[in-house]
């Protein structure tokens, strides 16, 4: 090995060695004897670079200046780190408080669902989950929408494939528990739900929904109406009252929609009941023969009834939040205040 790959390789090793020394002042000085010390390899090199021959010299000298500097550079940026570290463990008062830590909470959303779901409960409904990705069968044929029927334009889908879809509505969770167990069946299936809408202030791409389906034999409308009525007063209060108006769904006949006694206005008219008294809460309605037929049920044993209602509304009417998608962007500013 001639003398310039000699100190070539000298640097290697010094670059070796910073990587792994100590940080203590004993380590410190042995990097620095083993390097520049007077016995150390590097003054050893000085001694062999004085036999070279002079043409030979002005290469190997410019490289032995520069491996001379960098050894006495490394010791000492070790030796100021090192007094750094010492200052900042003088510093360290370990009787000051701890950080503190940002305590979270659930989403209003969650607050909503498990208080919709907590009432339920408390009158005999289990809670069912069902998938968010779902079949075109589940989440449509099953409940009553045949192909090209009109009723899947008012729920535009985001599909993935051919036969699969993000659900539009958590009612595909009634088919599941109605293939999967025999009645008497009551639940409640609280999710979120997907659909193609344009963007605002009142609409979003995804949403919340709690379904509930009671089917066993000889369950009536009657039941439905006193059942919904019960969630009402518990849910918004003893003194909000509640309607049924006849409407449409697919999967259900007779269908309803449920209204209550403003709850802002108490029903004289507002601004948020548009001057009618009345706010929209929920849907529901006889679970439709054809459902039964779908899911292996017979129709002339057993009867049922399902509900659906969307908790957004729910918590932005009681907390008076103006933007659904407040409800969605994970905001801490927003969310802290629940
Ligand atoms: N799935 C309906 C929707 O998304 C809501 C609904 C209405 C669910 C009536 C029901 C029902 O179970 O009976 O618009």
């Amino acid at each position: 090995m001639n003398l310039l790959e000699h100190v070539q390789e000298v640097r290697n090793s010094l670059q070796a060695d910073l990587v792994q020394v100590r940080l203590d002042l004993q380590s410190i000085e042995e990097l620095r004897l083993k390097y520049s010390g007077k016995k150390g390899i590097i003054p050893a090199l000085f001694q062999e670079f004085g036999s070279l021959a002079p043409e030979l010299k002005r290469d190997v000298g410019k490289q032995l200046n520069e491996l001379k500097r960098e050894a006495e550079e490394a010791v000492q940026q070790l030796e100021a780190r090192l007094l750094e570290s010492q200052k900042q463990s003088e510093e360290f008062d370990p009787t000051l408080p701890g950080m503190l830590f940002n305590r979270g909470h659930l989403h209003p959303v969650t607050q909503t669902m498990n208080r919709i779901c907590e009432i339920f409960r408390g009158m005999g409904f289990g809670i069912e989950f069902g998938p968010e990705v779902e079949t075109d069968f589940n989440n449509f044929r099953a409940l009553n929408f045949p192909d090209n029927h009109p009723a899947r334009d008012m729920q535009d889908t985001f599909f993935i494939e051919d036969e699969i879809l993000l659900r539009t509505h958590t009612s595909p969770v009634q088919i599941r528990t109605m293939m999967k167990r025999k009645p008497p069946i009551r639940i409640l299936a609280p999710g979120r739900v997907y659909r193609n809408e344009a963007i605002n202030p009142r609409s979003y791409c995804v949403f919340h929904q709690v379904e509930g389906l009671y089917v066993d034999e000889g369950v009536t409308f009657a039941e439905m109406k006193a059942t919904i009525e019960i969630f009402v007063k518990k849910f918004y209060g003893e003194n909000v009252n509640s309607r049924f108006r006849p409407s449409f769904f697919p999967f259900t006949e007779p269908s309803a929609e449920v209204d209550i006694s403003c709850i802002i206005c108490g029903g004289r008219g507002c601004r948020l009941c548009k001057q009618t008294g009345w706010l929209e809460i929920m849907g529901c309605g006889m679970v439709d023969p054809n459902v039964f037929i779908a899911c292996g049920i017979d129709p002339e044993k057993y009867t049922g009834y399902a509900f659906g209602m969307g908790p957004d509304r729910i918590a932005m009417l009681k907390y008076g939040i103006h933007d659904i998608r407040l409800l969605f962007e994970g905001d801490i500013r927003f969310l802290k205040q629940f």
